[in-house]
């Protein structure tokens, strides 16, 4: 394929119109009219860059809360859709994700399905997910791995509500025809392990001898922000602090080193007290949380002061640089396994001029 056949566009004259209604009849059309458009020199997005306040956010969650109680919803959520993709329930191109609530005394009733799902929480003071017969008690900033087709449930015991936001990989699932669900026959699932197993078993350098990983997706539940944060902590005491992320991690599945849900990347980073980080990018659109602090944000065209909880989408291939005011860490999840697994991903860091 040619550059000028990817730039070339002929207008479509009365004969050729006629010719392609003829085409329409057979379910056909003609390439060269779309060709363009299909296949571009660089990405071009339709989402845009965005930001969800949680000063904005939770009045309307807490709202949501007196209008349905969780276990009638199934799951009470607030999704966050992206404005350039209005209606698609999508944040980005390839990922969901919500704002859920469950209020003191609630549950949510146990369910599985086929898209994997992450929990970033928020506020927690003694709320918990149950994945697969294990209990996790959720603390903010902990990030918590549904696995595909296990069995879930939420509930909170506490006496404040409890929050976090949900990333699942829904509409590559949707796209590939591959969803499923079911509900559990109890609205709580039987406990088989002591809260936090997983984490004690396979999250210390170390698995029970004989292991043999079950599935595709991370054996370890959660990844407790307390751990997280200790090592941003630590490596920026150590060094060297990176131009465009200031200290970042990539969370991982033990057992492979590779990503804790297939189709989903998940990073923390810590850009430290005046940190002014050089503009970068990457093919993946990536959904960032802030977890402490306050700073801002450029994204193309788009400036974004934040604070913590405020969560924000970062398209496709648009310059993207942080600042930081304090002390600053952000969450991040994106479809980077996805793009890398299929030879696709690309990033430049930083932007050549
Ligand atoms: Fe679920």
């Amino acid at each position: 394929m040619s550059v000028s056949a990817l730039d070339a566009k002929p207008a479509p004259s009365p004969v050729r119109q006629e010719f392609y209604r003829r085409l329409r009849q057979q379910n056909a059309a003609p390439l060269w009219e779309v060709l363009s458009a299909l296949v571009t020199p660089v990405p071009k997005p339709r989402c845009v860059p965005t930001i969800w306040k949680y000063e904005d956010m939770r009045p309307l969650l807490m709202e949501s809360g007196g209008l349905i109680t969780a276990s009638e919803a199934e799951r009470r959520v607030l999704m966050l859709e992206n404005p350039g993709i209005p209606g698609t329930s999508q944040i980005t191109q390839s990922l969901y994700a919500g704002l859920q609530l469950v209020l003191p005394g609630e549950a949510a009733p146990t369910h599985h399905h086929a898209p994997s799902a992450l929990r970033f929480v928020i506020e927690s003071n003694g709320g918990f997910t149950a994945v697969d017969g294990e209990k996790t008690t959720m603390h903010p900033g902990d990030f918590i791995v549904t696995p595909s087709w296990t069995y879930h449930d939420h509930g909170n015991p506490g006496d404040a509500p409890v929050t976090w936001m949900d990333v699942l990989d829904i509409p590559l699932v949707n796209f590939l025809d591959a969803g499923f669900a079911e509900h559990h026959p109890q609205d709580t699932q039987p406990l088989t392990r002591p809260n936090g197993d997983s984490y004690i078993r396979y999250g210390a350098n170390m698995f029970p001898v004989d292991y043999v990983p079950e599935r595709h997706s991370t054996p370890v539940f959660s990844y407790p922000y307390a751990r997280s944060r200790e090592v941003l902590h630590q490596l920026y005491k150590n060094g060297p602090l990176h131009a465009c992320h200031g200290i970042k991690m990539r969370f991982i599945n033990p057992a492979t080193g590779g990503p804790p849900i297939p189709a989903i990347g998940t990073f923390i980073q810590l850009l430290p007290q005046g940190f002014r980080g050089a503009p970068h990018r990457f093919t993946d659109a990536t959904i960032f949380c802030a977890v402490e602090g306050s700073g801002r944000t450029q994204i193309g065209d788009s400036s974004f002061t934040w604070k913590q909880h405020d969560i924000f989408t970062a398209p496709s291939w648009m310059p993207v640089s942080h600042h930081a005011d304090g002390d600053a860490v952000l969450f991040s999840a994106s479809d980077r396994p996805l793009q890398q697994m299929l030879g696709l991903w690309r990033e430049e860091t930083p932007l050549r001029a």
